[in-house]
């Protein structure tokens, strides 16, 4: 697999790292026991105060910080245009935004267009009576003639995705939580008011937007049934089942291109934004959410590495695919953990963290941090009394997703240094071998290692716009591949596996290693036959080809 394909360096959020915060469980800085942004504000030097011991990344994407009853801890949005005082206020906002610009950190806040909490003042007019003027901004649907639901559609959290209204005898539609009505984004005063809750974040100096659920904004206009996956065969209680219905109907319609090309406009109206979106789809239909000339998102999340199976070949043929479907103009990213799963070093073990971390900060494409990756966070154990998701209290204990969203852990201090008071979800029990403070210091961490590769990156555009291409080897077990630019060469080998291995690699004209997950200051010329020590990843500085093609043409 080739991509050649070299994109100019000029765009931040092509070259840059960004880095996911959650926002309740990052810092604690008013001792309630959840984060909030004073807090993150104290610690915006641990992520970029200029110098090498920083983590060195260039963005903050922060989940939802607006007010919010919290039915699903901010993805149920109360007021677009304000903070939620339990993270501060507008002004700490604007305190935040003028700490982080002046480390060179941009902003990226939460978007969420798809549905509004129950308790947002909008939901309250149009469920207040039939004639209210915001009765369209939302899904209102009569019952079949039989009396049953409008269609067939399921809610994302279980259940079906309508729920009565006795006052003014219809249905809202609602593909999550019944307290997260959808809004209705075919009314143009819907869209109108939307587009100005992103102009209202823009003008206060916000860098760009995370968009949730983007793909859902727009359904079908008849409503029509979902097929289900296996035929019509389903008992009742599935019929409305999330997973075993086919998505026609409920979301990724062609026409949500249009809203999103209006909202690209939105941003373009200032310099340098971006626009991300939460898109699952099957690689063809994600694909078109860049858009058929690059009009949409600069960014459509890629979520693949997060799934794959951890092996060599899983992990390449999914690079190698996106890549390859990738037209030139898009950029692509990757994403190894987010609040909504479980932290994958809990499923590939601790060694392998530390080759996922390289494999993210040498890919061409836009890396995206989970915050607590870098110490090698794992996810806590959760038992009745501490699960907070609703997720898990509608699908089963298994589906929350408390264990990811685990408190940060700055020391060894009682409550990990995140709070005075008990957080409001426990801390892992490893909170004092595992932390900022300790990892600090200790060379080889895997902090260290991050810090070291995000340095790299930085200081390597080679690393961040070059080309990329697929090196085949003689073992299953490794995946590597080249970055290119300007004739500045990086060979990346990745070991997935546990065992030593004798690599050879095909013309290769030499070089050294610049970097080792291992972090020991192995500096050793390689030549076409490289020894990686077990689960070991390197990257090699190709030796400048340059000089030899000149003596050949002179
Ligand atoms: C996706 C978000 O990432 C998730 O946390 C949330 O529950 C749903 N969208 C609903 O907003």
């Amino acid at each position: 697999m080739q991509k050649t394909a070299v994109i100019k360096n000029e765009e931040w959020w092509k070259s840059g790292v960004i880095y996911q915060i959650y926002p309740r469980s990052f810092m604690d800085s008013n001792g309630d026991g959840v984060g909030d942004l004073q807090g993150v504000i104290e610690k915006l030097d641990y992520l970029n105060d200029g110098t090498e011991r920083s983590l060195g990344i260039d963005a903050i994407w922060f989940s939802p910080i607006f007010p919010s009853p919290m039915a699903d801890f901010g993805y149920d949005v109360s007021d677009y245009c304000d903070i939620h005082p339990l993270f501060g206020s507008l002004d700490t906002f604007d305190k935040l935004i003028a700490e982080a610009h002046r480390r060179a950190i941009k902003i990226i806040l939460d978007f969420v267009p798809n549905h509004t909490s129950n308790l947002h003042p909008w939901f309250l007019e149009s469920r207040s009576s039939r004639q209210n003027p915001k009765r369209d901004w939302y899904i209102w649907r009569d019952p079949k003639a039989d009396g049953s639901l409008p269609n067939n559609w399921g809610s994302a959290f279980g259940g079906p995705a309508w729920e009565w209204d006795e006052q003014t005898g219809q249905y809202y539609l609602h593909s999550f939580l019944k307290e997260q009505p959808d809004l209705n984004w075919r009314n143009p005063q819907v869209k109108k008011a939307m587009l100005d809750v992103l102009r209202f974040w823009l003008e206060r100096g916000v860098d760009g937007f995370r968009m949730d659920v983007i793909g859902m904004i727009m359904k079908d206009a008849d409503l029509r049934d979902n097929p289900f996956l296996m035929g019509d065969t389903v008992s009742s209680d599935a019929a409305n089942s999330y997973s075993q219905q086919k998505h026609l109907f409920d979301q990724d319609q062609d026409e949500v291109h249009n809203v999103i090309r209006e909202i690209r406009k939105v941003l373009d109206e200032y310099p340098q934004r971006v626009g991300i979106g939460e898109v699952w789809y099957e690689l063809p239909r994600w694909i078109k959410y860049y858009g058929a000339n690059g009009d949409e998102l600069q960014l459509p999340f890629n979520f693949r590495l997060m799934h794959v199976p951890w092996n060599a070949r899983a992990v390449q043929g999914s690079v190698d695919e996106m890549e390859g479907a990738l037209p030139d103009f898009a950029w692509s990213n990757y994403v190894l953990n987010n609040h909504d799963s479980p932290r994958l070093i809990s499923k590939i073990g601790e060694a392998q963290a530390r080759i996922a971390a390289m494999l993210l900060l040498t890919l061409r494409g836009t890396p995206t941090l989970y915050y607590g990756e870098e110490l090698g966070m794992e996810n806590t154990m959760i038992n009745k009394d501490s699960m907070r998701d609703p997720q898990g209290f509608r699908l089963g204990r298994e589906y929350s997703r408390d264990p990811g969203r685990n408190p940060m852990q700055w020391t060894g201090d009682r409550y990990a240094g995140f709070s005075t008071v008990e957080p409001w979800l426990p801390l892992a029990p490893d909170y004092q071998e595992r932390n900022v403070q300790v990892e600090s210091k200790d060379p080889v961490s895997l902090l260290s290692l991050y810090r070291k590769l995000i340095q790299l990156r930085k200081q390597q555009p080679a690393l961040q716009v070059g080309s990329y291409r697929t090196i085949q080897v003689n073992s299953p077990d490794c995946f590597v591949f080249e970055r290119e630019l300007d004739n500045n060469r990086f060979l990346i080998a990745l070991n997935f596996s546990a065992i030593a291995i004798d690599l050879q690699l095909p013309k290769f004209p030499g070089g050294k290693i610049f970097l080792s997950t291992y972090l020991d200051k192995n500096e050793a010329l390689v030549s076409n036959d490289l020894k990686l020590r077990e689960n070991e990843g390197v990257i090699i500085k190709i030796e400048n080809t340059l000089h030899n093609h000149g003596m050949k043409n002179g």
